[in-house]
């Protein structure tokens, strides 16, 4: 759907674009194809939002304050524009562009507005708007907008990947299966396309992404493993990661893949959001407490040095403090190496947001305070306890001081190393020194690829 709205004045073409992302990786994926789409259009990018002929809020609207940070960034673009002189042209990407389509074009004027799964289509839409039509396209075509885009050309190092989109799962406090629709897998080959070029592009780890990427099928009986060892046979490729799973979604055939290849980091990112199983029944997460320690047990059995990460939600309506005490013990059980945590926020449209006994701000954040306290200690002693390994580490980055450099370890861990080194450079490192967030190595050799 493309509709006219308000003629606004003709604008000039925009010669130079900025693409700001919110939210997850996935979003950091899709900006990264809006901005090979406007490079093939002959635009140029620039790093400032605040110089730019057109800037790209590629927005994420899981939480009420991701969404409310939107507006105020439009206002601060125009404002800082504005004071040069300059209006530039706003196009507003992603999840807040999906929900909230026109009710956007209204409160904020924007010039354009493109939905997660319609972004193939963001140049002719900003030729409408320069021509004087509003532009908004939410619509989530069958055909994949993924044929429509551009070849990968340079990337990081660490480069994404999506796999897999939507969710058919509907816990009941999330807006991703109204905001991208449903669980759609992409075809195998082309997926294989995409990581090879990436590799050719400069990529030595590649993480394949979807909201519920273990959820990866051909249709024919092929599942992500399947899709994880082939990409194990390109040759350059050093690391395989995936990010984000469901725990009902965990296959035989992935738990083995992490004990069988190599190149699959010893990392999972398995979200459980709480520990008691009423509010998980509330929550329709489709798993028990006990059925999602009892799945660790097998993936640590596979492989045992597996880091294990999460995603927590404290206050969803009627949690009771033993409830939540719950949380705290699973937690207690697992031994994250890392997590992340949030207050509950009621999302427009979701189940979980009409119920009663939504808990008071207070209560959320003594309680935020208490589990982060405690994955905070996990974290700093699952550092700890690394110190002394050997293992790789993929150079990402210039560290602060002259020489130092920043990387990441097989279990996702922070490592400095000092020396002459590049980024992409794959090194064997001694793991000598533990902070509370990252950890200090000594380089014996470069890692063979
Ligand atoms: N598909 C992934 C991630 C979804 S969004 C999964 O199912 O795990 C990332 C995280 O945001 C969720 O895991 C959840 O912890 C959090 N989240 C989602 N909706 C939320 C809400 N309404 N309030 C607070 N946190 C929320
Ligand atoms: Fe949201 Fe649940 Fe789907 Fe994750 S599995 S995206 S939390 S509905
Ligand atoms: Fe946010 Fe959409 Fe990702 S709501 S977390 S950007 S799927």
């Amino acid at each position: 759907m493309s509709v006219p709205a308000k003629t606004p004045p003709q604008k000039t073409s925009p010669k130079t674009f900025h693409v700001k992302s919110f939210g997850c990786q996935m979003n950091v994926y899709d900006g990264e194809r809006m901005a090979e789409l406007m490079a093939a259009e002959g635009m140029v990018a620039t790093d400032d939002a605040h110089t730019a002929d057109l800037v790209v809020l590629n927005t994420c609207h899981i939480r009420e304050k991701a969404t409310e940070k939107v507006y105020s960034d439009i206002g601060r673009v125009r404002k800082v524009a504005g004071a040069e002189g300059r209006t530039p042209m706003i196009a507003v990407a992603g999840c807040v562009a999906q929900a909230e389509g026109e009710e956007i074009v209204r409160r904020a004027k924007v010039d354009v507005v493109v939905g997660p799964q319609a972004y193939h289509n963001l140049p002719k839409l900003v030729a409408d708007a320069v021509s004087g039509t509003a532009a908004l396209d939410t619509d989530m075509p069958l055909a994949s907008k993924f044929a429509a885009l551009p070849a990968r050309r340079k990337v990081a190092p660490g480069a994404f990947l999506t796999v897999q989109e939507g969710c058919d799962k509907f816990c009941t406090y999330c807006v991703v299966p109204y905001t991208r629709g449903a669980e759609i897998s992409r075809p195998f080959a082309a997926i294989v396309d995409e990581a090879k070029a990436l590799v050719d592009a400069g990529a030595r780890e590649i993480t394949l992404l979807g909201q519920n990427v273990n959820a990866w099928t051909d249709g024919d009986g092929r599942g992500l493993h399947d899709l994880i060892r082939a990409l194990d046979r390109i040759h350059g490729l050093a690391r395989i990661r995936y990010t984000t799973s469901h725990p009902n979604d965990m296959a035989q055939g992935l738990i083995d893949a992490h004990r069988d290849v190599e190149s699959l980091m010893p990392f999972l990112h398995l979200p459980v959001q709480a520990g008691s199983d009423r509010v998980l029944r509330a929550m329709n997460r489709q798993h028990t407490r006990d059925g999602y320690l009892r799945l660790l047990d097998r993936i640590r059995a596979a492989r045992p040095d597996i880091a294990l990460s999460g995603d927590f939600i404290v206050g969803f309506p009627g949690e009771t403090e033993a409830e939540f005490a719950e949380t705290l013990s699973l937690v207690d059980a697992v031994g994250y190496a890392q997590a992340y945590s949030f207050k509950y926020s009621p999302r427009p449209g979701t189940p979980a947001a009409t119920l009663g006994e939504q808990i008071a701000a207070e209560v959320m954040d003594e309680r935020l305070q208490r589990l982060q306290a405690a994955l905070n200690r996990d974290q700093a002693a699952f550092n700890a306890a690394s110190v002394g390994r050997e293992c790789s580490v993929l150079i990402e980055r210039r560290g602060k001081r002259d020489g130092q450099w920043l990387g990441k370890s097989p279990w996702l861990q922070s490592v400095h190393v000092v020396g002459p080194h590049a980024i992409g450079d794959v090194l064997d490192v001694t793991l000598t020194q533990a902070g509370p967030l990252s950890l200090t190595g000594e380089v014996r050799a470069l890692a063979a690829a």
